[in-house]
This record gives C-alpha cells, structure tokens and sequence, in this order.
C-alpha cells in the first residue's frame, strides 16, 4: 500500500511540476498563452493537487520515525510556496520574481528530501562487528547492525512494516536477493553500501533469515 502511494505521489508530483514550470515559461514568454493555458490545465491541476496532499497524507500516516524528520524540508517548502505563486501568477498582475521562486522552493525543498532520504546516518557498531578479531560472532555482529540500522522501519521482529517496509518473517527472498536489496536499497528503503562494509550485510542478511517464522 504505502509503495503504490509513494508511486502516485511521485508521478503526481512531477505533474504538478510540469504544469508550474510550464506556466512560469509561459509568464515570460506570452502572457496570452499563460491565461489560456492556466484554463484548461485548472481541473487538472485541482485533481493532481488534491491527489499530491492526499497520498502525502497518507504516507505520513505510515511512515517510520526517522524519515518523518525530512517531511519538515518538504513541508515547509510546500507550504511557502503555494502563496508565492497565488501572488506570482495573479492574472494582470504577475510577478515574475515570486514566480520564479516559488518554483525554486518547491524543487529544492522536493530535491533536499529525495537526497536526505538515500543518506543514511553512521552508527558506531561494537566490538562485535570486527570479523577478523577472535571470538567473532556473526550472529551478535547481524543482530547489532539489524537494531541500529533496520528496527526503525522492519522491527525488532521484522514484521513491523513501516513505511512500505516487507515483513521479513515472510520474506521468501534468497540471502543474496536480500544482500542485493540491502546494498542498493528498493523504493522507500535506502541502499547501505555506504555505511556498511560487506561484512555488516552478509551478517544483517543472515540474521535476518533468522526472524523467518
Ligand atoms: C526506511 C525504512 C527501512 C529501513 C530503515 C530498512 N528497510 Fe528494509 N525494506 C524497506 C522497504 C520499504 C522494503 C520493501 C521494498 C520493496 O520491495 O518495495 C524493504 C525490504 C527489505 C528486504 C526484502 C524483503 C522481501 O521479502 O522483499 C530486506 C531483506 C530488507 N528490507 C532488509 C533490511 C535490512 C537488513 C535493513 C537494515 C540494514 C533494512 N531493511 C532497513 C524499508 C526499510
């Protein structure tokens, strides 16, 4: 569920996009063409308005904690920029200058979120985590990156499944389909090549075969 939201709200979102771009070009090239074209494209831009706040909604309601941080930047950029180009586009009266940034705003405060979103903060794992150290257990290592770095949307159990998370009692994927998934991310799940060494993920991978039930 949370995936196909996260789906409409993307395409609705660069809909809406298009259209404000469009008529921010129009305002500076044929002010004629913009009353025109700010007519037609009205329902339309009601309906993707309305699906955008919607789905967005929506998604917050399900989201894990840590993501929900990067709404503010969206929120915010959103919410300034909807009385921006209110005043930017009023008919006889445009101004370009508001115009122009509140196009900037939106696709900044959407461009920061999106980048946000694929980082993900370093956690200081223990001793545990060292595979050459003697007494070295893969068990404790998986066991310590999955509370660090999966909990937050997977569980201590792995059937917690937020935002769009895949309960991971059921997870009928292969231990390498699941290191895939885990290097290069999948829709709302970030990918961790970055912060974990190949070690970390083929322990997290194998202690997350250890929740199936
Ligand atoms: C921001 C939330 C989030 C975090 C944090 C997260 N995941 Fe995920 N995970 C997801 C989502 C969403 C999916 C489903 C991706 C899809 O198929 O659309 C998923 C899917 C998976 C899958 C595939 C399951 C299947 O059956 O398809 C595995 C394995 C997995 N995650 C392991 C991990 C591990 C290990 C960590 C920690 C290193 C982790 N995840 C952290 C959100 C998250």
């Amino acid at each position: 569920m949370y995936t196909y939201l996260l789906h409409t709200h993307k395409t609705v979102v660069i809909l809406f996009l298009l259209i404000y771009l469009t008529k921010t070009i129009l305002l500076f090239v044929n002010k004629d063409t913009l009353g025109k074209f700010s007519k037609i494209a009205k329902v339309p831009e009601m309906i993707i308005s309305f699906l955008f706040l919607g789905t967005g909604i929506a998604m917050m309601t399900m989201m894990a904690e840590p993501t929900k941080t990067l709404l503010l930047i969206k929120i915010v950029g959103v919410l300034v920029s909807i009385p921006l180009a209110v005043i930017g586009f009023k008919k006889d009266k445009e101004n370009k200058l508001l115009a122009v940034l509140s196009l900037v705003l939106i696709i900044g405060a959407y461009g920061l979120a999106e980048v946000s979103r694929r980082r993900v903060e370093k956690q200081e794992l223990g001793a545990s985590a060292n595979p050459s150290a003697s007494g070295y257990d893969a068990k404790l290592h998986g066991q310590e990156v999955y509370s660090k770095y999966c909990v937050s949307c997977h569980g201590q159990d792995g059937a917690l499944g937020l935002s769009g998370a895949k309960n991971l009692q059921i997870s009928a994927l292969s231990e390498q389909e699941s290191i895939n998934i885990i290097t290069n991310g999948k829709n709302a799940m970030a990918p961790y090549k970055k912060v974990l060494s190949e070690a970390d993920i083929q322990a997290v991978a194998a202690y997350v075969r250890t929740l199936k039930k």
